[in-house]
């Protein structure tokens, strides 16, 4: 017997091979990575810190949700081009070595086999399919973006759905004309809790209605992150209670009272 068994504990630190750098709209990605490790670890809502170049420029890895995991020991992240980061990531080739840090945070607590809604602005949809795939209860989806030409390819990947889905694009170009959390409300009625994740003041709309429903409602916050893993501040918002919190370390996903909503 050895005097020590080394267990080998998340986040993992990993050279993932790029399987595929699908360009699904104008700025938006799907970049799929061979990563056995973290995608064996992950659960729904956790991230991933990658590192967009060997080069220091840019230094500080970029975090992205875990989009979708496969059977393969693959997994998808889906992004926007909106910096250097990204837009070299953009360029990456398939057969490129990515350095993944993951899984990090905490993901969506899924106690319920009752119906749920998933709600996703722009690319706040990227978490909920892992969300969607993991699931075992009936679900309802409302997805939207800008317009047809961001949503149509994302919406597209939730097609094996088990339940319902419903669109909302800003310029009525598909689905509902208007914004996604003017949906919820006759979806409310029908479910007993709601994962969120998107822009700021959509989950604060969403956040409002399911509060007012008594509906217990989870959302996945995005904020500006250097260190991923709890050792900066960079990533801090005001807590309900008082306090701050590490959106990296004690997120990304939060019961929303947990949080902050007015400011
Ligand atoms: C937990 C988590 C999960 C994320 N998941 C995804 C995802 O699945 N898909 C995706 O496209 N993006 C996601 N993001 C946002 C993503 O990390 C940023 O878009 C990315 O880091 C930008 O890097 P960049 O070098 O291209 O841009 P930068 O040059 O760093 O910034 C370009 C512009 O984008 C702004 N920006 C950068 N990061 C953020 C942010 N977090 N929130 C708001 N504005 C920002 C900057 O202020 C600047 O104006 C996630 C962020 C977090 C914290
Ligand atoms: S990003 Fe450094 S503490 Fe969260």
């Amino acid at each position: 017997m050895p005097d020590c068994i080394e267990i080998k504990m998340p986040p993992f630190q990993q050279q993932s091979r790029i399987i595929a750098n699908e360009q699904l709209a104008a700025d938006v990605f799907r970049l799929t990575v061979h990563t056995r490790q973290i995608a064996a670890a992950a659960v729904p809502g956790q991230f991933v810190m990658v590192r967009a170049t060997e080069s220091l420029d840019p230094l500080l890895r970029r975090p992205f949700s875990i989009h979708s995991r496969h059977a393969d020991g693959t997994l998808s992240l889906l992004f926007k081009v909106v910096g250097k980061g990204t837009a070299l990531l953009a360029k990456a080739k398939v057969g490129d070595l990515l350095d993944l840090l993951g899984p990090l945070g905490n993901g969506f607590n899924l106690v319920s086999n009752q119906p749920v809604c998933l709600i996703g602005g722009g690319m706040g949809i990227a978490p909920l399919l892992f969300l969607s795939q993991e699931l075992r209860c009936p679900q309802h989806l409302l997805l939207g973006a800008r317009n047809q030409a961001e949503l149509a390819p994302l919406a597209e990947a939730f097609a094996a759905v088990n339940g319902t889905m419903q669109l909302a694009t800003d310029d009525g170009s598909l689905g509902h004309h208007g914004f996604v959390p003017e949906l919820l409300d006759t979806v409310l009625p029908q479910v007993s809790q709601v994962c969120t994740c998107g822009p700021w003041a959509m989950m604060r709309s969403v956040v409002s209605k399911c509060q007012a429903a008594n509906v217990p409602c989870q959302v996945s916050i995005e904020t500006h992150m250097a260190c991923g893993i709890g050792a900066c501040l960079g990533c801090t918002v005001p807590s309900a209670s008082g306090p701050y919190v590490h959106v990296c370390k004690d997120g990304p996903v939060f019961n929303a009272e947990e949080l902050q909503w007015q400011r």
